[in-house]
């Protein structure tokens, strides 16, 4: 018997208010021309004054429960990947836990940028197959909206919130790449990368601080980075690029996500994409797209799935699963 960690629900949550390109032209040097050229992004979701990290994060939580009839007590663990908690603690995750009305298990946050969701769902993966969880709640959640410096052109016209969650359930399998669930995940980090991309703020500075990223420096590592983890998370399942259905990416920039695709030797059809309506969403991104995939009818059970990401760090991984 091989435990697999099963994927049984997904949802997600979009705040409301819908930006467009088109609204950065009245306060920046910018115009949509450029943002949809450069990135692929057309509009983002920016979360309401009283929505926080934690208050998405649950709405996404309650899709995925919703999906797999199930309630919050029959879930062991919750797992959050995000870089904007609400508070510097407790973790998003516990907030999410209470908001579930969950009173048992544990609950604890993922910080690797805007890898988070790979990192938590690899973690998830190891709780599931240690024995210690049966059904994990990993949620990739983000309010990059309030690290945003609003004059900084080169940053702010990037990013969005949201959040996305996958109900995870271990189940047997037969130890085959045939089987449900996680096949394989591959995490790397090199922190002589860190000055790429961060937030100038914390508890060293007293203040929550505002993204500054390299971000032509970050395009430069990401191609390759990109394509070298999904290739080897791909060696590890023992499957290769032509049995893949879809490879959900991180949607930080449609550049980058052709490029990667086009290194992996798969065409555009077999891709996720939805960086044109949600902007970069950090960690949310990945969960967001599966959700939205599921949702288009895209995804479906059984279906071969390559995730990657990059992020902050440099942080860097890939997930593949059987849906
Ligand atoms: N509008 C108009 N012009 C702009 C804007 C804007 N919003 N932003 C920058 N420019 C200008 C720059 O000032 C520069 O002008 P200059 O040549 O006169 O100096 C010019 O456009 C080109 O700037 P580049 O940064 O070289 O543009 P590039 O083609 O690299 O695109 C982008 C920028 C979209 C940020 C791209 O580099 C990118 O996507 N990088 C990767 C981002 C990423 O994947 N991050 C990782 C995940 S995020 C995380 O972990 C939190």
């Amino acid at each position: 018997m091989t435990l697999r960690a099963v994927v049984i629900g997904v949802g997600h949550y979009l705040p409301e208010r819908v930006v467009p390109n088109a609204e950065f032209e009245k306060t920046l040097d910018t115009n949509d021309e450029w943002i949809k050229a450069r990135s692929g992004i057309e509009r983002r979701h920016f979360a309401a004054e009283d929505e926080t990290t934690s208050s998405m994060a649950a709405e996404a939580c309650k899709a995925a429960l919703n999906m797999a009839g199930l309630s919050a007590d029959d879930v062991d663990a919750i797992i959050v990947a995000t870089s904007t908690a609400d508070l510097t603690f407790p973790s998003a995750a516990t907030m999410v836990q209470a908001e579930l009305g969950m009173t048992k298990g544990f609950a604890f946050d993922v910080q690797a940028v805007c890898a988070g969701f790979v990192f938590a769902l690899s973690n998830a993966n190891a709780l599931i197959l240690s024995g210690q969880a049966k059904r994990v709640l990993v949620i990739g959640a983000e309010t990059f909206s309030k690290i945003m410096d609003w004059t900084d052109r080169s940053t702010c016209v990037l990013f969005g919130d949201g959040a996305g969650a996958l109900l995870l359930e271990a189940q047997e399998g037969t130890g085959t790449s045939e089987d449900r669930g996680i096949l394989s995940t591959d995490l790397n980090s090199d922190g002589r990368h860190k000055d790429l991309l961060y937030v100038d703020g914390g508890v060293s500075t007293g203040t929550t601080g505002y993204l500054r990223m390299q971000g032509n420096q970050v395009f430069r590592h990401a191609v390759e980075k990109l394509a070298a983890t999904a290739n080897t998370a791909m060696d590890a399942a023992g499957v290769t690029a032509d049995e893949v259905d879809w490879i959900v990416p991180h949607q930080a920039n449609i550049r980058i996500i052709q490029g990667t695709a086009k290194k992996l030797g798969l065409p555009m059809e077999n891709v996720v994409v939805t960086v044109q309506d949600h902007g970069n969403t950090s960690a949310a991104s990945i969960p967001l797209a599966l959700s939205v995939g599921h949702a288009r009818g895209q995804i479906k059970q059984g279906d071969l799935i390559v995730t990657e990401a990059i992020g902050g760090g440099l942080a860097w991984g890939a997930v593949v699963l059987r849906w």
